[in-house]
């Protein structure tokens, strides 16, 4: 199982990811996470990568391929991997390329998860985070059970600092003008998929594993059982 998840900020890329990976045990890759992961560990990649992410710009390739690989390195072994937020421009898919030709495997597929900004903004504003266990949750969609509270580890719940209104207006325009045109890479690569992001969680789920459909559909139908 190698998939991409492509999608704007907020479209539900790293909530989808969550689930496809427990499903199908594969290795769950997200760029951003790893960013944050290395912005808060203050490591010379996190340190020059904050810059970038505080204000919705996009981290340069040479220090987000740098992290990819080490993870990718560490996932191949494994059940695959669900890629979350990586690749987000020609650039990068073409880096993917070249790492997982070395590697001699390729990707299966790469789901789209159409949003429209109107939705985006609402799942944004609502979003928080623990800061111990990374556990997400919606003050309205998926809220925690008591307000603030992780209902994992009772850890702190924060509001990401990129979420302000004027840094998510930039990662729509960053998204639109770099990211966007992946979904016609990967349309004429014949390995585009595109769910309708709007409705539950696992009503989108469903979508992307009909979308996945043959060999995968079984693996999955086993693991349920
Ligand atoms: P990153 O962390 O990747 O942010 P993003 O792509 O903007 O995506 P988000 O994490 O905001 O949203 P998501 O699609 O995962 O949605 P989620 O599931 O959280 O990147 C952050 C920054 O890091 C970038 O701006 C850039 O600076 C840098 N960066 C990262 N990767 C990079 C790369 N490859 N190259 C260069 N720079 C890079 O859901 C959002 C909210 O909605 C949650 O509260 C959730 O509970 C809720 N929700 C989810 N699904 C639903 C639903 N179906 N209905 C209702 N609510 C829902």
């Amino acid at each position: 199982m190698r998939l991409v998840l492509l999608g704007p900020p907020g479209a539900g890329k790293g909530t989808q990811a969550r689930m496809l990976a427990e499903r199908f045990g594969a290795a769950h890759v997200a760029s951003g996470d790893l960013l944050r992961t290395a912005v808060k560990e203050k490591t010379p990649l996190g340190l020059e990568a904050k810059s970038y992410m505080d204000r919705g710009a996009l981290v340069p390739d040479e220090l987000v391929l740098k992290l990819i690989q080490e993870h990718l390195d560490s996932a191949n072994g494994g059940r695959g991997f669900i890629l979350d937020g990586f690749p987000r421009s020609v650039s990068q898919a073409e880096a993917l390329n070249r790492m997982l030709k070395g590697r001699g495997v390729s990707i299966d597929k790469v789901i789209a998860i159409i949003v429209p900004d109107s939705e985006i903004i609402k799942r944004i504003s609502g979003r928080r985070t623990c800061r111990n266990c990374g556990a997400m949750y919606h003050v309205i969609f998926d809220p925690p059970r008591n307000p603030g509270i992780c209902n994992e580890c009772n850890g702190e719940l924060y509001q990401r600092e990129d979420d302000a209104e004027d840094t998510v207006r930039m990662r729509l325009e960053v998204y639109a003008a770099e990211t966007k045109p992946l979904l016609e890479y990967y349309r004429r690569a014949g390995l585009l998929v595109e769910v309708n992001g709007v409705g539950r969680p696992e009503e989108i789920q469903e979508q992307i594993l009909a979308a996945l459909g043959g060999e995968n559909a079984k693996v999955r139908d086993a693991r349920i059982k």
